[in-house]
């Protein structure tokens, strides 16, 4: 970026945010092209100060202690765009991982890529693969970049694995179960989601995460995407520290 970037370094919050702060906040950046819009401006724009709402709500989460920041950047559904739009978000995705994986790094932030290869470009995937291996070794917050992600097609392609498994017998139909079939999915290693944020008011899932989101707790926010933040991320956090858990028993 050639001009100051705003995005202050990771800092710690208040201890109350600290104490709530849940293993793995997934999060739906919601509304850009309306945020845009209602400025007058093309869609794109909005995308475009999405990358500054995208840095300081991970500094946020690497600041409270986060283990694990779901970030849903583009979705199984959304080839459905118009073609200028699809491409723009390409390229833009491709751009924001090379220019930001230098200081996630410096963050010590771990950079994985979770979702599907086709259709996806090429040179997305490479820098997706890059900064995956540039920030290997860190052991900080885990950044999960959801592009070409869609809940469906994880658990789809987690099915399959374990058919191939049965095909070439490896494995009993009758020992699938639960524990079999999360272990196929594309980040099995990562806990489920404690808490979902969906910014820009919409109510719904958006196909994000459907097998790791059974017990989470969700949070829809009235805030566009590119007016989100830190901030934000720890009001969420702390309303979260509140709610009362229950994963079906009783306390
Ligand atoms: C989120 O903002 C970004 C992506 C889905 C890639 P939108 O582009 O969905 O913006 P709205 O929801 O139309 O305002
Ligand atoms: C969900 O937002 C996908 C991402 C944020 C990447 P959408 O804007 O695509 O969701 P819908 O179409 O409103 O459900
Ligand atoms: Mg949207």
């Amino acid at each position: 970026m050639s001009f100051t970037d705003p995005i202050a370094p990771p800092f710690r919050p208040a201890e109350e945010v600290c104490r709530a702060a849940p293993q793995h906040v997934a999060v739906i950046m919601d509304g850009n092209g309306r945020w845009a819009n209602a400025r007058g401006l093309p869609r794109t724009e909005g995308h475009k100060v999405g990358e500054l709402s995208l840095m300081d709500t991970v500094a946020g989460a690497v600041g409270a202690g986060v283990g694990y920041i779901s970030m849903y950047a583009f979705s199984t559904e959304n080839w459905r765009r118009s073609p200028s739009e699809v491409r723009f978000l390409m390229g833009y995705s491709r751009d924001v991982i090379r220019h930001r994986a230098q200081q996630l790094n410096e963050w010590g932030v771990r950079i994985r890529w979770v979702g599907r290869e086709p259709r996806l470009w090429k040179s997305v995937i490479r820098e997706l693969r890059a900064a995956e291996q540039l920030t290997a070794a860190n052991t900080g917050t885990q950044l999960l970049l959801c592009v070409n992600y869609g809940g469906r097609a994880e658990i789809a392609d987690a099915a399959r694995g374990l058919a191939l498994e049965v095909e070439t017998g490896r494995r009993k139909a009758s020992s699938i179960n639960e524990k079999s079939l999360a272990r196929h999915l594309y980040a099995a290693d990562v806990p489920d989601v404690d808490l979902l944020i969906r910014t820009s008011g919409e109510q719904r899932i958006s196909n994000f995460l459907l097998w790791q989101l059974a017990y989470a707790e969700l949070d829809f926010v009235d805030i566009p995407w590119p007016d989100f933040g830190r901030e934000a991320l720890w009001k969420s956090i702390t309303a979260f520290g509140r709610r009362q858990r229950r994963f079906g028993g009783t306390n």
